[in-house]
């Protein structure tokens, strides 16, 4: 049975400053809760009951694949967002550069297709097969480990995430999101996709919901 994550912080952390206690209150004990009991529902007496978050989100269909890339998407937002500043790697900043020219023109190139993303989904930072970091969008649940991309960094564009701190400005919710992302983990999680590649996907959904395995 799969358990809601803990918080990397308290729900307020980031109060008046990105996201308010009432939208973490939402997203996460509602939200993501849900998509939690929803799995657990869905899995009971079937293939893949006893299946760790990593097997059910790389091989399900329908909705139990839903709830389960629902369950990592959301894993790994709270994780790439931090209420203290925190510093990029000099490895990632050359990889940035590296791939996108450089840091200012990766972040216009992120924020524009976070902003342009139609509907619900999720922006990311992907290590590809090639190993250059690309920005990729997915729409509702889907997730880049399925292609085997290796995320690195992401961002949740469902209203859910912004409308009640930010109503309809998707734009101004993604520059403050921006200004909170938690470079140090990003940093780790491209060490780590340098490394694992996608092992480094495998380790971090199980690891997190050690108590199905
Ligand atoms: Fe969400």
């Amino acid at each position: 049975m799969f358990n809601l994550r803990q918080l990397p912080y308290d729900k307020n952390a980031f109060n008046g400053e990105f996201i308010s206690d009432r939208t973490i209150d939402y997203h996460y004990s509602k939200h993501h809760q849900t998509y939690v009991n929803n799995l657990n529902n869905l899995i009971k007496g079937g293939e893949f009951e006893n299946k760790s978050l990593y097997e059910i989100v790389m091989n399900a269909k329908g909705g139990i694949f839903n709830n389960a890339a629902q369950i990592y998407n959301h894993d790994f937002y709270w994780d790439c967002i931090s209420p203290k500043k925190t510093d990029i790697s000099n490895e990632l900043k050359s990889a940035i550069d590296r791939d996108f020219g450089s840091f200012d023109k990766f972040k216009e190139a992120f924020l524009s297709q976070a902003t342009s993303l139609f509907g619900s989904g999720w922006c990311w930072v992907v290590l590809n097969a090639d190993n250059k970091l690309e920005i990729v969008q997915t729409t509702n649940a889907d997730t880049p480990p399925t292609k085997n991309n290796v995320p690195i960094l992401v961002v949740d564009v469902w209203e859910h995430a912004y409308y009640i701190d930010y109503k309809n400005l998707r734009a101004k919710y993604l520059e403050e999101f921006f200004n909170h992302i938690n470079w140090l983990f990003v940093s780790i999680a491209y060490e780590w996709a340098i490394k694992e590649g996608m092992g480094s996907v495998k380790f971090y959904m199980n690891d997190i919901h050690k108590e199905q395995i």
